[in-house]
């Protein structure tokens, strides 16, 4: 397991790259040279402001000299890093989280709701082979991937329709790993449309709301599949689609 450290980062760039959803990048050479696919850090907000509490988001991809950040301004935490500018220096914890378990030379099939696709150029820069599904519900909310296959609810960009309606037994024949990430609800979607003879290839990126993000305050449980719950922060966030309670999941919300 790679160690996590609480790293004070300069923030290198910052801009919004879609309505409402911020790209900071930071410089971090340490953190860019241990962390994984999947892997995600706690940010501290601001630190004059008490007592919001840090935040955690998926590293979307690696750069020369850091790493780099999308995420969806909604609330106190993510308004206040919104405002983060260049030069500005930002506690960092991570890498956190277990990160998807990528076999040397595997092929990948990614599908993503939305947001939930911050994360995959990490993914992609690390695997042999992938192919991408994106659905979104506007083209405002679609974050831009290499060849990746686009739809949307409105129909604003890509064809129009939902994500599940992208997936076809060709694609999830050819893929030795399937990766999904985005919103509970489309997560689900998916994996009931996936037949049963592909499900153990299926990772699921999962979220909850977060405290410690290190595993100490049991504060973000997922239910399991065999019984009991295993911390989105620590044994997660992802996991096999299969080990995952989807009715009870859905049911405790976020
Ligand atoms: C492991 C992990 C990785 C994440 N990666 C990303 C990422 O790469 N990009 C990104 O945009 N977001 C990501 N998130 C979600 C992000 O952490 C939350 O959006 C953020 O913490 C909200 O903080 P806030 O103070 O702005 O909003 P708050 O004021 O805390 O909440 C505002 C609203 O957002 C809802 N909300 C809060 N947390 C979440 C959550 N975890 N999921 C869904 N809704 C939530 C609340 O219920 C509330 O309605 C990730 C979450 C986890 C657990
Ligand atoms: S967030 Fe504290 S145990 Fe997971």
């Amino acid at each position: 397991m790679t160690a996590i450290r609480d790293y004070e980062c300069a923030v290198k760039h910052s801009e919004e790259v879609l309505p409402g959803v911020m790209k900071v990048v930071f410089d971090c050479p340490e953190m860019s040279s241990v962390a994984l696919p999947g892997q995600f850090v706690q940010i501290e907000p601001s630190p004059d402001t008490f007592p919001v509490t840090r935040r955690p988001i998926t590293i979307n991809c690696l750069t020369d000299s850091g790493f780099e950040l999308l995420f969806d301004v909604i609330g106190r935490g993510t308004e206040l890093m919104a405002r983060m500018k260049q030069g500005d220096r930002v506690r960092v914890l991570g890498p956190l989280g277990n990160g998807w378990v990528v076999d040397p030379g595997s092929k990948w099939l990614l599908i993503g709701g939305g947001l939930g696709a911050a994360g995959f150029q990490f993914l992609m820069d690390s695997v042999e082979s992938s192919r991408v599904l994106i659905g979104a519900s506007t083209s405002d909310r679609v974050i831009s991937l290499p060849a990746s296959h686009v739809v949307t609810e409105d129909g604003s960009e890509g064809g129009q329709g939902l994500v599940t309606a992208l997936i076809s037994d060709e694609l999830l024949g050819g893929a030795d790993s399937i990766a999904v990430c985005g919103p509970v609800a489309m997560m689900e979607a998916v994996w009931n449309s996936i037949p049963e003879k592909y499900r153990d290839r299926v990772q699921i990126s999962t979220e909850s709301r977060m405290g410690c993000g290190w595993g100490v305050c049991d504060g973000c449980s997922i239910p399991m599949s065999g019984g009991g719950y295993k911390k989105c922060c620590k044994e997660g966030p992802v996991f096999s689609g299969i080990e995952i309670d989807w009715e009870a999941w859905k049911e405790a919300g976020l």
